[in-house]
């Protein structure tokens, strides 16, 4: 079994049969349109389940129930889909100011079904209006980037992003801001289970 089978698997017993198919439904759409569209790198299809998949679930655990979500810089839907998709009770807004990403993203939501919870907004960070419980989001900008474009959208909440190595060094290259914003920042090690690569996410809180 390759490692992507072990993550399906790991992920396929751990969801309800539903968000599990619905899940596999936009793996193929990632696949397929979101390779062709150049959405993704070429070499990411072989690890949909244990990268994309996995760690934007690993998200669900630090998002209370029945919070309204915003995924900012939501490029092919991630982290926004696969939480949409894997809890209901979450309501989700991707943000996205490409076209191409905007065009894929309402596109995607249209065929999962999910456009009753899931709204697509084809907007940068910084000109949005609108506030959420928990802005979330992968692989946009450093973290001094994304606090001062994304501070005003979670008022009374908190922006978690998903980071790697480099959590340390951008919170402590944001530290200045963070506290004249009277922000306060921890880092969440997340684990999204079997075979799935272990991430970890910076969590922006106010104080
Ligand atoms: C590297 S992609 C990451 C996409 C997705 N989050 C992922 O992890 O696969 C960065 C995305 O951020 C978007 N982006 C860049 N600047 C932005 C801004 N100011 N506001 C919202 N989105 C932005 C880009 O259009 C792009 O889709």
């Amino acid at each position: 079994m390759t490692g992507e089978d072990v993550a399906r698997e790991g992920l396929a017993a751990s969801l309800d049969r539903q968000s599990y198919e619905a899940l596999s439904q936009y793996v193929d759409i990632l696949a397929g349109r979101g390779l062709e569209w150049g959405l993704l790198g070429p070499r990411e299809g072989d690890r949909l389940w244990q990268r994309h998949i996995g760690n934007s679930l690993a998200l669900g655990d630090v998002l209370g129930r029945g919070m309204e979500i915003a995924d900012v810089g939501s490029g092919a839907g991630l982290p926004g889909l696969p939480l949409a998709i894997a809890r209901p009770d979450l309501k989700v807004t991707l943000i996205e100011p490409l076209l191409r990403r905007f065009n894929f993203l309402t596109l995607a939501v249209e065929e999962l079904g999910l456009g009753d919870r899931v709204e697509v907004l084809r907007a940068r960070a910084e000109e949005t209006k609108r506030t959420f419980d928990v802005v979330v989001c992968r692989a946009v900008a450093p973290l001094d980037r994304l606090v001062k474009w994304t501070s005003p959208l979670f008022p009374d909440g908190a922006l978690v992003a998903l980071k790697g190595s480099t959590a340390e060094e951008e919170v402590r290259q944001a530290s200045k801001f963070l506290s004249k914003q009277r922000l306060t920042t921890e880092i969440l090690e997340l684990s999204g289970g079997p075979g799935v690569e272990p991430t970890r996410a910076i969590r922006v809180t106010r104080f």
